[in-house]
């Protein structure tokens, strides 16, 4: 970030300049992390589509290499579209994603088929150069399936039988569809009777994830994994809605079929990683910590001439780990990763601070557009909770109608990042508690209505909510601010907000963070610790 960029950020992955979009192809070899993304050299809009390729040792400071794929084959002449690495044996790393082209053979003229490439030198950990191999395309759309609607293949992984799988995103009348395919040799692909999975009325499903989740614990699982202890989930991105969605349940290699633990919960219906601006995710296993990791495309609430004028749009999200949430069994947790912590720079730490009906309260000590917040409150009286019965699909409505100002009982409070002194600008993270048939539920909420000054924005508000057990005395909220997008995670990870946000105001080191809350009841601040955070490096 600099005075002309000010909505550039300190430590989330961005190229240096034009259109990104999806993370592809992500893996850790040879001690180092490999991010492959959608880029478009030429401009900041989508088109011409490549994989970029940046490597890490830490997932934070990043070295962008050269383009890993680029379109020039009759097979992805318009475009090298998404796709997955697989490590297939020692020293073995494989890419394979889609091609898309126009062919006279094909009704519509337009076609999308999967193809493979292999590093030129595996030895080299970096793997800058990458052969597409001569047998591409290695598959086409099936005859019942449009072929504008049949990519993003996934990581493969080895079944019962020894053989490969892998997924690919289709759709059928309206249905999403996760596609099968089966291999010995990881070159000849042939379908599977029938989808691994699919619903009815999700539409396209792009991007889909299946892996492994161990039952109990933190620790991640190798893709192939499967038996006593694991359980699976699959993540399906919805063209329709562009959201991720999850679904936790149980992946049976005899059968080639998945049974979501809940169907009310099902893939495309239930659950979503993060309910703000997060799409295209993908996770790895990341075999030097033993944890899995999820990265998620990010794009811009800003209009695509804003876009253009700044010459660059979108970032990936901050990493995070994923792993099983013990209190539910079919839901999952999602934390930063730990490396982040090495950035984390002047602090200041609060404990018990009353906050009455109408506060308003700067922390001071830390400033700027770069921090690190964690933030808790003991539940007040919730005896005096408002009745409102919410379900998942109108949070996001329930969020905006309330809004950071509203005066309600428990709430809304939490935290205003990125505001400028005369409180103009301003970002808000907030709860709000409420009783609701099923007992009480804290409302989790990002207010970007009053983000910035400027116009030409998308400041929709995002919301979902945690249910509050018996057990619990405390809400928890960790906020990440970098510039232009504030990640939040309640609840230790149960729910995730990403939004993007452009102060006119509150930027470089004019942006000041606040308690507030505008509720009716006092609610009271167990703990508060906030950081500045470093940048880290792109080179
Ligand atoms: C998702 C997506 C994928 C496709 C890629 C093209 O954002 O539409 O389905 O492969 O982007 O860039």
């Amino acid at each position: 970030a600099s005075q002309s960029q000010p909505y550039r950020t300190g430590f989330h992955f961005q190229p240096t300049k034009n259109w990104m979009n999806d993370p592809n192809g992500l893996m850790f070899y040879k001690g180092y992390y490999h991010l492959f993304y959608q880029w478009n050299p030429y401009a900041a809009v989508w088109g011409n589509i490549t994989w970029g390729h940046a490597v890490s040792t830490d997932m934070l400071n990043w070295r962008i290499l050269q383009l890993a794929l680029v379109p020039d084959q009759w097979y992805d002449l318009y475009g090298c579209w998404s796709g997955s690495a697989t490590i297939i044996g020692p020293d073995k790393p494989v890419l394979l994603y889609t091609g898309w082209s126009n062919v006279s053979f094909s009704r519509d003229n337009q076609v999308q088929m999967q193809a493979m490439a292999v590093p030129e030198n595996s030895s080299d950990p970096l793997l800058e150069k990458w052969r597409k191999i001569e047998e591409n395309p290695i598959l086409v759309a099936p005859t019942d399936i449009n072929s504008t609607k049949f990519r993003d293949p996934t990581e493969a992984w080895i079944a019962s039988d020894g053989k490969w799988r892998m997924l690919i995103g289709a759709k059928r009348k309206n249905r999403g569809l996760a596609l099968l395919y089966k291999s010995s040799d990881f070159v000849h692909w042939e379908q599977a009777k029938h989808p691994l999975h699919s619903v009815p009325r999700t539409g396209m499903w792009e991007c889909p994830d299946l892996y492994p989740i161990l039952v109990a614990g933190k620790n991640g699982i190798e893709t192939s994994a499967n038996g006593h202890g694991v359980m699976h989930v699959l993540k399906v991105s919805l063209d329709d809605t562009k959201h991720d969605y999850y679904t936790v349940g149980t992946y049976v290699s005899d059968t080639d079929s998945f049974l979501p633990a809940n169907a009310a919960l099902d893939a495309g219906i239930g659950l979503q990683y993060d309910y703000g601006k997060f799409y295209a995710s993908k996770t790895f296993y990341d075999s030097g910590k033993g944890r899995r990791i999820l990265i998620g495309w990010v794009n811009e609430s800003s209009s695509s001439e804003n876009d253009i004028g700044k010459g660059w749009s979108s970032l990936q999200g901050f990493p995070r780990q994923v792993w099983l949430d013990g209190d539910t069994k079919n839901s999952l947790l999602q934390w930063p990763i730990e490396e982040i912590e090495s950035l984390r720079r002047k602090s200041v730490s609060l404990s018990n601070v009353p906050l009455k009906a109408g506060s308003l309260v700067e922390v001071r000590g830390v400033e700027g557009t770069q921090l690190d917040v964690e933030v808790e409150f003991d539940l007040p009286r919730m005896d005096l909770a408002e009745a409102l019965n919410v379900d998942a699909s109108n949070v996001q409505v329930t969020c905006s109608n309330l809004g950071a100002s509203r005066h309600g009982a428990l709430g809304p409070f939490g935290l205003l990042v990125l505001a400028s002194d005369d409180h103009v600008e301003q970002t808000a993270l907030f709860f709000y508690i409420v009783a609701s048939e099923h007992g009480w539920k804290a409302l989790v909420c990002s207010d970007q209505s009053r983000s910035s000054l400027a116009r030409d924005l998308d400041k929709t508000s995002y919301g979902s909510y945690v249910s509050i057990s018996q057990r619990e005395t405390s809400l928890r909220l960790r906020v990440l601010v970098d510039h232009s997008i504030v990640e939040s995670f309640a609840q230790g990870g149960k729910v995730c907000i990403t939004s993007r946000v452009y102060p006119t105001k509150a930027i470089n080191n004019k942006a000041h963070l606040y308690l507030f809350n505008n509720g009716t009841a006092s609610v009271q601040v167990r703990n508060l610790l906030a950081w500045e955070m470093a940048s880290a490096k792109i080179d």
